[in-house]
C-alpha cells in the first residue's frame, strides 16, 4: 500500500506539487475550491479531498489526522504565515514547510532585510522601514529625487510592490502610497522604502532539509501584467529557465546568490527557526556585475515551481521525506538539463479589478498531446472533457490566476512553441496571457540590458 501524502493549496504550484507526489502515493489535498488538477489526482491515485480555509491550522492537522496521512507540503504563503506547519508539528504530522518563525523571512520584509545586513550587507539595496507617517516622510525625503521602490512589509500576493517610474509617477505618488497602508494597516501596515534598482532579475527556488540546500538552475519570472513589461504587478504571469544558467545572469553572480541563501538557511538554523522545502529567492543582476536581494519566499514561487517540476525526474515522496527527516543529500533531486518554460492565463480583470468569474473551454487532452502540462489553480469545472476527445467546461474562481501551461524541452524556443501551440489549439474563452513569455526578442533585450526595473 502506498504513502498517504496531502498537499495544502490549490494554485499551478499546488497542482504540479501534486502531480509528483501522485506519482508514488495515495493524494490527498486540503483546497478552498475544486481544483480540477488536483481533484482528477486525487481521484486517480486514490485519496481523498475536503474543502476548507488553507490557512486555519485546525482544519488543516484535523483532516490531516481523519486521513491518517504520512506526509504533508505546505508551500503557499498564508498558510505558512498562520501557522499551519507548526500546528501540523506539534500534531506529530511529518511536514515539509517552515514554521511561521521560519516564514517570516517573508511575511515580515523588516526582518529579511535585517537577515541580509546580517549576513551579506552589500547584497542589501539602500533602504529604510517606515511604521508611522513621520517615519514614511523621513524615508522618502532621504532619497530626494532618486527614484524609489514602496514594498509593504507583510504578504500581498506579489501586487504590492510599486515602483517610481513604473507604477507610480513620482517619489510623492509613492509617499501617498506608502501612507495608505500605513493608516490603512493593510499589507502588514508599514513599508520598506528602497532605491530603484536596474538589472535582470532572476530567482532560485533553492530546496532544502534546513541544512542541506539543493539549488537547481536559476528562473525568470514575469511580475507584470502585459506584454513588454507593463501593467500592474501579480504573482507572476509566466518563467522560464534555461539548460544550466539563464543567459543574462552572469555565472559568479549566480553562484554569489546561492552564498546568500546557504547564509540565510544556517541563519534561520542557528536561531532554531524550523526551516524545509523551498525558499524562492529574488535577485538583481545590477549591472550585470553586482548582485541585490530583491526578496525571500519561504514557499516555491509559483508559477516557478512548474519550472522545477517539470524538470525533476525523482521521486518527490522521496525528497519529501528526506526533508523531513533533515537527510536531504545533493543527488536526490535529480533535474533534467533542460529549458523549461510555464505560461498563466489569465482574467481579462486580473490584477486589474476585482474579476468576475468567466467561462472557458480547454481541451486537456489536446494540449497534453502536443507535450505540455495543464495545471489548474483559480477555477473550477463546470463540465468535463467526454470520452473520445472534446472541450471541458470551466469557471475562474476567486481573483488569482486560471491555470498554467508547462513544457520543458532541450531548447527554450523548443519549449515556448509548445506552450504557445497548446494553448492557442486547446483553449476557448475570454483567458489573456503575455505573448512575450520566452520570446527571443524579450531574451536577447534582457541579454541587451533592455529591462524594466
Ligand atoms: N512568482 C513570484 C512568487 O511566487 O511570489
Amino acid at each position: 500500500m502506498s504513502v498517504k501524502s496531502l498537499i495544502v493549496g490549490h494554485g499551478g504550484r499546488e497542482s504540479s506539487l501534486g502531480w509528483s507526489m501522485a506519482k508514488s502515493s495515495q493524494l490527498y489535498a486540503f483546497m478552498a475550491h475544486l481544483n480540477p488538477t488536483l481533484v482528477g489526482l486525487v481521484r486517480s491515485s486514490g485519496g481523498e479531498y475536503t474543502l476548507g480555509d488553507v490557512s486555519n491550522p485546525k482544519a488543516v492537522v484535523s483532516f490531516a489526522q481523519e486521513m491518517q496521512v504520512e506526509m504533508v507540503m505546505v508551500s503557499s504563503d498564508d498558510p505558512l504565515a498562520a501557522g499551519v506547519v507548526d500546528a501540523l508539528v506539534q500534531a506529530g504530522v511529518p511536514t515539509v514547510g517552515p514554521t511561521r518563525e521560519g516564514a517570516e523571512i517573508e511575511w515580515n520584509k523588516f526582518f529579511s532585510r535585517k537577515i541580509v545586513d546580517e549576513i551579506a550587507p552589500y547584497a542589501n539595496p539602500t533602504y529604510k522601514t517606515a511604521s508611522t507617517i513621520g517615519e514614511l516622510e523621513t524615508a522618502v525625503s532621504y532619497f530626494g529625487t532618486q527614484p524609489i521602490v514602496i514594498k509593504p512589509a507583510g504578504l500581498s500576493g506579489g501586487k504590492g510592490v510599486k515602483v517610481v517610474g513604473v507604477h507610480l509617477r513620482d517619489n510623492k505618488e509613492a509617499f501617498d502610497y506608502g501612507a495608505d497602508i500605513i493608516t490603512s494597516g493593510r499589507l502588514g501596515g508599514a513599508v520598506i522604502v528602497e532605491e530603484r534598482i536596474n538589472g535582470p532579475e532572476f530567482t532560485i527556488q533553492a530546496m532544502t532539509d534546513g541544512k542541506t540546500i539543493v539549488f537547481p538552475p536559476p528562473t525568470y519570472d514575469y511580475p507584470y501584467r502585459f506584454d513588454g513589461d507593463t501593467g500592474p504587478g501579480t504573482g507572476g504571469m509566466g518563467s522560464f529557465n534555461f539548460p544550466d544558467m539563464l543567459p543574462f545572469v552572469p555565472p559568479n553572480l549566480y553562484t554569489q546568490a546561492c552564498e546568500i541563501v546557504q547564509k540565510v538557511v544556517d541563519y534561520l538554523s542557528i536561531h532554531q527557526r524550523r526551516f524545509s522545502g523551498c525558499i524562492n529567492a529574488g535577485f538583481f543582476a545590477t549591472n550585470q556585475t553586482d548582485l541585490r536581494v530583491i526578496e525571500f519566499n519561504a514557499r516555491f514561487g509559483d508559477p516557478e515551481c512548474m519550472n522545477i517540476m517539470t524538470l525533476f525526474q525523482g521521486n518527490w515522496t522521496d525528497v519529501m521525506a528526506q526533508m523531513i527527516n533533515g537527510k536531504l543529500a545533493l543527488g536526490d533531486v535529480p533535474l533534467r538539463n533542460d529549458a523549461s518554460v510555464v505560461i498563466y492565463l489569465v482574467t481579462p480583470d486580473y490584477a486589474l479589478r476585482p474579476s468576475e468569474p468567466v467561462e472557458f473551454l480547454l481541451d486537456v487532452g489536446m494540449a497534453e498531446d502536443i507535450g505540455c502540462h495543464v495545471w489548474f489553480s483559480a477555477a473550477q469545472s463546470v463540465q468535463s472533457e467526454q470520452p473520445g476527445g472534446s472541450f471541458g467546461r470551466y469557471r475562474t474562481v476567486g481573483t488569482s490566476r486560471a491555470v498554467a501551461f508547462a513544457v520543458n524541452a532541450a531548447d527554450i524556443t523548443t519549449a515556448r512553441n509548445m506552450v504557445v501551440t497548446a494553448i492557442e489549439a486547446s483553449v476557448k474563452g475570454p483567458l489573456e496571457w503575455r505573448k512575450d513569455i520566452a520570446d527571443p526578442r524579450y531574451v536577447s533585450n534582457l541579454q541587451n540590458g533592455q529591462f524594466v526595473p
